[in-house]
């Protein structure tokens, strides 16, 4: 018997070493050590032998049982650090390589346009206001001086509301009214930036949304030198000190006098070419001095004080700065063109 049992811890010692997966570990167990595995069964067989062989039977039986069964959990925590081992470098991750940058966001042409406006401005003691872009026609056109069917109408045309009187505003004018009424009587400067809108054609030129720039200043002894130093020290800041300006009289009905401010052409120099249909200036804004009318419509009295005031629009402005040919590209949303500010 004891021989027998000698035998059977060999083979399954030998059997043992053969078992390279988890599967064929647990067959081995069953084989050996499982209810009816080889072990278990001849530790019941002992009870059959002869009395005086039980003892060093059973015992030795007992040995073989134990030994398997450390031979077992040496040989299975080998497979599992084998397995681990083959899995961390299968699964490896290799931590060398550099991270993946998130994507950042960035500024629209005409946000850093209207940003670089207000930091220009901000410099000359101009300060931001914001009014609302829905309007009615009294703000809009009539306390600037234009009244109902009058032909200066035809300059903005209009996107009306089924509300009577209720507009989408056509330009930044009707903030001069809003300001005036809110500082009156104290002289201030400010800038009234924000969208406006036009029923029109769109066109390389105009689109139905647009950004304006107003400028409003009012005080005891502003005069047209006033305006025209604000504005020479913003283009100049704006496209260069190299540029030159011109003011040509125009008319607004909201101004008097009123003029139209070129700048030299930012391509040729002034020598004529497709940009400044061969000119050699480009226009740039409006302005003039408030005209009484808007005073007293705002709270002042035009006896006493005078006003500067000026409108342009960052899209154009844009435009020339960095030779941008259609105004549509920038509300298209194509990042290629947008990509360009980035
Ligand atoms: N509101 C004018 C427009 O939209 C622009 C403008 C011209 C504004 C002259 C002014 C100004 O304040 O003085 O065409």
């Amino acid at each position: 018997m004891t021989q027998e049992l000698e035998q059977l811890r060999e083979r399954a010692l030998a059997d043992l070493e053969q078992a390279e997966t988890p599967e064929a570990l647990e067959a081995w167990r069953v084989a050996y050590l499982g209810r009816s595995g080889e072990v278990t069964l001849s530790l019941r067989g002992i009870g059959q032998l002869p009395p005086e062989e039980r003892p060093a039977a059973g015992q030795m039986a007992n040995q073989v049982r134990l030994q398997l069964t450390e031979a077992y959990e040496t040989r299975q925590a080998t497979l599992e650090t084998a397995a681990l081992d083959e899995s961390l470098r299968a699964e490896a991750l290799d931590v060398r390589l550099p991270g993946r940058p998130p994507s950042l966001g960035y500024l629209h042409v005409i946000t850093q346009v209207l940003r670089e406006i207000y930091t220009i401005f901000g410099q000359m003691g101009f300060h931001v206001y914001r009014s609302p872009e829905v309007e009615d026609d009294v703000t809009n056109f009539q306390m600037l001086n234009i009244p109902p069917h009058h032909p200066a109408r035809d300059m903005w045309s209009t996107f009306h509301t089924t509300d009577a009187g209720v507009l989408l505003r056509t330009h930044t004018s009707p903030g001069q009214i809003h300001a005036m009424r809110a500082y009156h009587p104290e002289p201030f400067r400010v800038i009234l930036p924000g969208k406006c809108y036009r029923y029109e054609q769109v066109t390389t030129r105009s689109e139905h949304m647009f950004y304006q720039v107003e400028g409003l200043a009012i005080g005891q002894n502003i005069t047209m030198a006033d305006l025209k130093g604000v504005l020479e020290s913003f283009v100049k800041e704006m496209f260069g000190p190299e540029r030159k300006l011109r003011f040509r009289a125009s008319y607004f009905p909201f101004t008097e006098p009123s003029a139209e401010v070129d700048v030299d052409c930012i391509l040729c120099e002034g020598e004529g070419c497709q940009l400044c249909k061969h000119s050699g200036w480009l226009e740039v804004l409006g302005c003039g001095m408030v005209h009484p009318t808007v005073l007293r419509n705002g709270g002042y009295d035009p006896e006493a004080y005078t006003g500067l005031a000026f409108g342009m629009g960052p899209e154009r402005l844009a435009m020339l700065k960095y030779g941008i040919p259609d105004i549509r590209l920038f509300y298209s949303n194509d990042l290629r063109f947008l990509r360009q500010f980035a």
